[in-house]
C-alpha cells in the first residue's frame, strides 16, 4: 500500500513542474492548530485570517512557482491531531481533479497525514466532510467484486 501512495506523490509533484496555468489569485485560510485551535476541524473561521496566494512568498526551494491553490494538511503525530491549513504550491487540486479526495500517507512509529488541496473557490480549506479515501474506494469495490461474484455463481 505505501508503494501506492509514494507514487501518488510522485505523479503530483511530477505534474506540478509542467503546469504553467495563468496566475489567478485565490484565497486561502491560512492557519496551523497548535497556536489556534480553531484550526481544526470542526472548522472555526471566526478568528482566522485568509491569505491571498498570488502576494504569499516564493518558497525558496521552489523559485518561480506560484501559490495557486489552498491547501489543508492533517497530520497525528504521536497520538496528536495537528491541523494546518494555508496556500499550496504544488501538486492538483484534489485527486484527479475530484477535491473531495486526499492523499492519505500512513507512515512508522504512528504517524499519519492527510493532504487536502483544492482551488474550486476562495477558502476551499475548510473541508470538514467525511472524507473517502483510496484505502476505502479500494475496499469498497473489493467488497462489491466479492458480492458480485456471490450473486452470479
Ligand atoms: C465563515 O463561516 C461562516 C459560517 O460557516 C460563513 O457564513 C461565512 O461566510 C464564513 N466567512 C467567510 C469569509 O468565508
Amino acid at each position: 500500500m505505501n508503494l501506492i501512495y509514494f507514487l501518488c506523490f510522485v505523479f503530483v509533484y511530477l505534474s506540478a513542474v509542467d503546469i504553467f496555468k495563468p496566475v489567478s489569485s485565490i484565497k486561502c485560510w491560512n492557519c496551523r492548530s497548535d497556536s489556534d485551535p480553531k484550526c481544526a476541524d470542526p472548522f472555526d473561521n471566526s478568528s482566522i485570517p485568509i491569505t491571498d496566494c498570488s502576494v504569499e512568498e516564493e518558497l525558496k526551494h521552489l523559485p518561480g512557482v506560484k501559490a495557486t491553490m489552498c491547501r489543508k494538511i492533517r497530520q497525528k503525530v504521536h497520538g496528536e491531531w495537528r491541523y494546518y491549513r494555508g496556500c499550496a504550491w504544488l501538486g492538483e487540486p484534489g485527486i484527479g481533479g475530484d477535491e473531495r479526495y486526499c492523499l492519505m500517507r500512513t507512515g512508522t512509529y504512528n504517524v499519519f497525514m492527510e493532504y487536502c488541496t483544492c482551488i474550486s473557490k476562495d477558502g476551499c480549506n475548510t473541508a470538514s466532510l467525511p472524507i473517502t479515501s483510496p484505502v476505502s474506494t479500494f475496499i469498497i469495490s473489493g467488497i462489491l467484486f466479492l458480492v458480485a461474484r456471490f450473486i452470479i455463481l
